[in-house]
């Protein structure tokens, strides 16, 4: 999607030219019309498929945007990588490997087949059953404390407090007998960390945080400026726990795709079932994209195709 004008630098390009390529991408993605809006949380099929935003934090808090930036939407798996962090910040990072797993499973989202295969039973942090097992081991003794820590740090990632979509919750949480299902599959193998079905409530409420694609763009932008919020300047974990958060992300964040979407985009990036994809380039912003028709992936065909031009067109590329 056209040659690349900008080479990794150290920084972005000026002001002008980011807000050029933001409006570009939306421009040339907009007319897209392949991929399938997710239906198997019932809530998620309601949406409509035309929506498109597209957000650029850079890492010194300048806030580029086009199209919906501020249409609102479920978290979903872009939860994920900030639980993570949470979690390596609480334990260690070295604890949190150990416990959770971090290598690539090659196998869809919610694959049950992904926990048998894997000989010590851990799968990653960044699928269904690493993300269930993640949310077991946040700090709290109750359910109630663990999403109490959960929403207050992605509220901090974020730079405002942000929300329970109680509709989404309770579709979802109507219908997740398979997360369950693998939480009580990994608690047999001893990797579960807290009940299984109560671990699986707090992961649902986590997915189910209301977010727009501008609070998705400032919160990998944290992930960015190594654990910093460029936009509140608080610091919300270290920048030891950023860099792991950022090597799973690398190596799962697109699910089974993460490496043709290395080879292509060649930054960390974590997509969700609710259509966005949030992508950091490391000391120099973070980008996140909305569109909810999906590949056979589960991620957004719209979201990859302008993070492609915009990583290409940005010199945002890591290698
Ligand atoms: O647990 C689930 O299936 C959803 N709450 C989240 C899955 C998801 O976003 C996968 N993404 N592509």
């Amino acid at each position: 999607p056209g040659a690349a004008r900008h080479v990794s630098t150290g920084h972005l390009p000026s002001s002008t030219v980011v807000q050029a390529l933001l409006d570009e991408a939306h421009d040339r993605y907009a007319g897209e019309d392949s991929g399938t809006v997710a239906d198997y949380i019932p809530v998620l099929a309601q949406t409509s498929p035309s929506l498109f935003g597209l957000c650029l934090v850079g890492v010194d808090g300048t806030v580029y945007s086009a199209g919906d930036a501020q249409q609102h939407f479920t978290i979903q798996s872009m939860s994920k990588p900030f639980v993570f962090a949470l979690v390596a910040q609480a334990l260690g990072h070295a604890a949190a490997r150990e416990k959770l797993g971090v290598n690539s499973t090659g196998l869809g989202f919610n694959s049950v087949m992904a926990i048998e295969l894997n000989e010590d039973r851990t799968a990653n942090p960044m699928v269904n059953a690493g993300a269930i097992a993640a949310a077991s081991l946040v700090p709290g003794e109750t359910a109630d404390d663990k999403w109490n820590f959960i929403r207050a740090g992605l509220s901090r990632f974020a730079g405002r407090r942000l929300d329970l979509d109680h509709d989404a919750y309770t579709s979802e949480a109507a219908t997740n007998r398979r997360n369950q299902g693998m939480a009580y599959l990994l608690a047999g193998y001893g990797r579960m960390y807290f009940d299984p079905l109560e671990a699986t409530d707090v992961y649902t409420k986590q997915c189910s945080l209301s977010v727009t694609v501008t609070d998705l763009a400032v919160m990998s932008a944290t992930l960015a400026d190594g654990g910093v919020n460029p936009v509140t300047r608080e610091r919300v974990v270290d920048a030891d726990v950023c860099t792991r958060v950022l090597a799973v992300l690398a190596t799962a964040g697109l699910y089974e795709h993460s490496g043709d979407w290395l080879y292509e985009v060649g930054l960390p990036a974590k997509s969700g079932v609710s259509g966005g994809i949030l992508t950091v380039a490391p000391g120099k912003g973070g980008l996140a994209t909305f569109s909810p028709p999906l590949d056979s992936a589960g991620n957004s065909v719209r979201g990859q195709r302008a993070t492609k031009f915009l990583s290409n067109r940005l010199g945002l590329n890591l290698f």
